[in-house]
């Protein structure tokens, strides 16, 4: 975008809700900034786009997206950096990720430049809705949707791109406890659990609901085949130091490929401390927990970042995990906090400047 020219059509607030809101107290997804981009795919073709004030949307009942969870999403983070600028982390995995969902529902793909324009411009209309670095991050969530209206069950013609963005504090403000589910599984292969569907979302809330009922955060999900190997924790990606190694399960298809997993990855790599991406199962948690060698287990996205776990519930035991301050969660959740921030440095190009 040159700056002070606008490829899109712009509908401001009349008021800003800015000065109304509490940026020490941000409860994730729950305050909206003042405006959203919408483009709409129809006769084969994206329409301009525009943005406006955020709010309600038209769409007939019998839409594709509501209908048959025709419908993908994404979600990624801007920071404040020292310099006061805006720095988005990797929005081209995010972009890549959303097209890859948008072919496992065969909607359209989500043009690049379409992307970037809009969360460029959506991002400078509401500049002054990005927290300082201390109070949290402006969280970019686009939402990708089939909006024709009819009950075959397929993909329908017409499709709609929503991008909207909140500020948010910290999604956790503790460390966690989690419990493994036998009865409920997420994926299975040749599923859609390595993909952002929304339609992931919803069966997991019982699982969710069921696990607070007996005092827990949430769930770690087990592989759907044989119940045994660990695949996701809650909504994140899951990871355990064993014996000084880190280990997390592999993508192999029924895992969502989180930015942060990648990046913790990378990261992990950085600071020297050894991580494979291997299976886990319950039987070897058991095992390094009466041991003594199950250091860790975190979560890891990218609304909580990195979730420290401080008690697992296997089926007829509760493991205690200690929570140390240099604990490698805590190291690896200050050298991402870091960059995303701007105060360590962006070695491997992952902001986004604006
Ligand atoms: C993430 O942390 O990556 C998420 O997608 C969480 C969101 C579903 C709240």
């Amino acid at each position: 975008m040159v700056q002070g020219t606008s490829t899109f059509p712009i509908t401001r607030v009349k008021n800003s809700r800015r000065e109304s809101v509490d940026f020490d107290n941000l409860p994730f997804g729950t305050v909206w900034s003042d405006h959203m981009f919408v483009a709409d795919y129809a006769d084969g073709a994206w329409s301009r786009g525009k943005i406006q004030p955020y709010g309600p949307i038209e769409i007939h009942p019998s839409a594709k997206a509501l209908q048959y969870a025709v419908s993908g999403f994404e979600g990624f983070k801007a920071h404040r950096i020292p310099t006061g600028e805006c720095a988005v982390f990797r929005p081209d995995m995010n972009r890549n990720r959303l097209n890859r969902t948008a072919q496992r529902l065969m909607m359209p793909e989500v043009p690049e430049e379409l992307f970037f324009d809009a969360m460029r411009e959506l991002l400078e209309v509401d500049k002054d809705w990005l927290p300082d670095a201390d109070q949290g991050a402006l969280y970019i969530r686009p939402s990708y949707f089939g909006i024709t209206p009819t009950l075959t069950v397929a993909p329908g013609d017409a499709f709609r791109l929503v991008i909207m963005t909140c500020p948010v504090g910290g999604y956790f403000s503790d460390d966690i406890s989690l419990t493994i589910t036998q009865e409920y599984v997420r994926a299975f292969p040749g599923g859609t659990g390595s993909n952002k569907l929304a339609g992931n979302y919803a069966p997991t809330m019982l699982a969710s609901a069921l696990a607070q009922k007996q005092g827990y955060h949430n769930v770690v999900w087990l592989d759907g085949v044989e119940r045994r190997y660990i695949e996701e924790c809650g909504v994140m990606n899951v990871f355990f130091v064993i014996d000084g190694t880190v280990v997390t399960p592999p993508l192999e298809g029924t895992i969502l490929p989180g930015v942060n997993r990648d990046s913790a990855i990378q990261l992990l790599a950085d600071l020297g401390i050894p991580c494979e991406e291997r299976r886990v199962s319950v039987d070897e948690l058991r095992e390094a927990a009466a041991a003594g060698i199950l250091e860790e287990m975190f979560g890891c996205g990218t609304a909580a970042a990195i979730a420290p776990v401080g008690r697992l519930g296997l089926e007829d035991e509760d493991i205690t995990l200690e929570l140390r301050s240099d604990s490698v969660a805590n190291r690896l959740k200050a050298e991402l906090f870091g960059i995303q921030t701007g105060t360590i440095e962006d070695r491997h190009g992952w902001l986004m400047r604006l």
